[in-house]
């Protein structure tokens, strides 16, 4: 068995893990969702499900990782036995399954890029829909798809260090100050209040609402890459130093801190050009029409900050394509012994194949998202937090103890995983579901 890689630095770890937790799901899931959620509602519930619920999950599962020292598919039969081979499986899954489709969106993002920087943005919306439309499809989407795919792949063949630490360091500093930067200028806004207000505005009988319920559980387990294998496998690099609890709050910190700038950036765009209906109208869709437009009507400012922009979500989104890669890469590895340039190239063209329907059936991109990037990574939030608090509760303290955690933290966490954590996690997921299967019947 050849060593296993390790990251060189506190810092590069949690660098990583934030760099794939802050991506596309922030910087536009995060307004679209609260938009449709009623705001100050959604909010609160999702600020609620990642304190409460997300960061006992988030450190279950990092210790299952750096327990174990293993990839996604292996760590919970070398934890547990071979009878929870198969929870391995949904951690190989799911990061296949979200990874298909992100690439699409990198693509779409790319396009955009290159297009606000070397030809204009769009006169008006329909201009806009009509230039979105020319990207969705055709020879266009497959070419961004396959850039972000080999970008993503040079990456991870570079290794942890070399390629993912290297790159998580420089990017999520620039994105930090790109991001606070945009927010400040959305705030001179003239509508800048009107957006706030909005994204803040307090509706009490939102919070009890099925689709703001799953709003909330889906924007709080996706943008924090949680439930999916990622942080079994980062932390599977980690020494023993780590204190886990403080990392997982660093990388929950930044996550949310990335969401609500963006929330606070976008609101007031929206409203200043009067864009505030079209927000909502599609997870997808929106960004890449109705934000171009907007800014369109400002000349070469809006030209300028829509350049930036989006270079900023392709910087977010690598980071986070990176991890949803080296979560099979490294099961490869694990299991079948292939080196890192062999796994690399086979799951990048898996990838690829996988990504074809979406790259041109919009609406199976839709329904990916919600049952992989929504469903199963509540599932799989779920099922760590019951292998960890009930079936490995002594590996779970020993790893915490073994690298200096407290007692009453270990005892905090150990009491959420067990006791907190399941029925509320399993409550959204039925919520979800239910919510999920009436809206496509209707
Ligand atoms: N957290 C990323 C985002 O917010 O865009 C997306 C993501 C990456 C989800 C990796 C899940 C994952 F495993």
């Amino acid at each position: 068995m050849p060593i296993r890689e390790q990251w060189r630095s506190r810092w590069g770890f949690v660098f990583a893990a934030a760099g794939s937790a802050v991506g596309l799901g922030n910087l536009w899931g995060f307004a679209y969702r609260a938009s449709e959620g009623g705001g100050a509602a959604f909010l609160l519930l999702y600020i609620l499900i990642v304190l409460v619920v997300c960061l006992p999950v988030l450190v279950a599962e990092m210790v299952l990782g750096r327990s174990t020292g293993s990839s996604s598919l292996v760590a919970p039969a070398k934890a547990a036995g071979s009878r929870w081979g198969v929870m391995g499986w949904l951690f190989v899954i799911a990061p296949l399954g979200i990874g298909s489709y992100y690439a699409v969106l990198m693509g779409w993002t790319l396009d955009t890029f290159f297009h606000s920087l070397f030809v204009g943005l769009p006169a008006d919306k329909t201009e806009a829909a009509a230039f979105f439309g020319s990207i969705s499809s055709g020879g266009s989407v497959l070419i961004g798809q396959i850039i972000s795919l080999v970008l993503t792949a040079i990456v991870v063949v570079a290794g942890v260090r070399g390629g993912i630490e290297r790159l998580t360091r420089w990017c999520m500093p620039i994105l930090f100050i790109l991001l606070l930067g945009l927010a400040f200028w959305a705030s001179t806004l003239s509508g800048a209040l009107e957006g706030y207000k909005a994204l803040l505005s307090w509706d009490g009988s939102e919070f009890f609402k099925p689709s703001t319920v799953r709003n909330a559980f889906a924007q709080a387990f996706f943008s924090l890459s949680l439930g999916i294998g990622i942080m079994i496998t980062y932390a599977s690099y980690l020494g023993r130093q780590n204190k886990l609890p403080k990392e997982a709050i660093a990388v929950a910190s930044l996550d949310t801190a990335v969401g609500l700038l963006a929330g606070l950036m976008i609101f007031p765009i929206m409203f200043s050009f009067g864009l505030n209906e079209s927000i909502s109208e599609s997870t997808i869709g929106a960004l890449f029409i109705a934000l171009p437009a907007g800014l369109g009507t400002i000349g070469i400012t809006g030209r300028i900050v829509a350049v930036i922009f989006f270079a900023l979500a392709y910087i977010a989104a690598i980071t986070s394509s990176i991890s949803l890669l080296e979560v099979p890469v490294s099961s490869v590895m694990d299991r079948l012994g292939w080196n890192r340039t062999k796994s690399v190239i086979g799951v990048t063209f898996l990838l690829f194949l996988l990504g074809l329907p979406s790259a041109f059936d919009i609406n199976f991109l839709d329904k990916t998202d919600k049952i992989v990037g929504q469903l199963l990574l509540i599932l799989g939030g779920f099922l760590l937090s019951i292998f960890l608090g009930w079936v490995i509760p002594r590996k779970f303290d020993e790893d915490l103890s073994n690298s200096n955690s407290s007692l009453r933290v270990r005892r905090y966490l150990k009491f959420m995983l067990r006791w907190v954590s399941p029925p509320i996690i399993a409550c959204g997921f039925i919520v979800s579901l239910i919510d999920l299967f009436q809206n496509w019947s209707s």
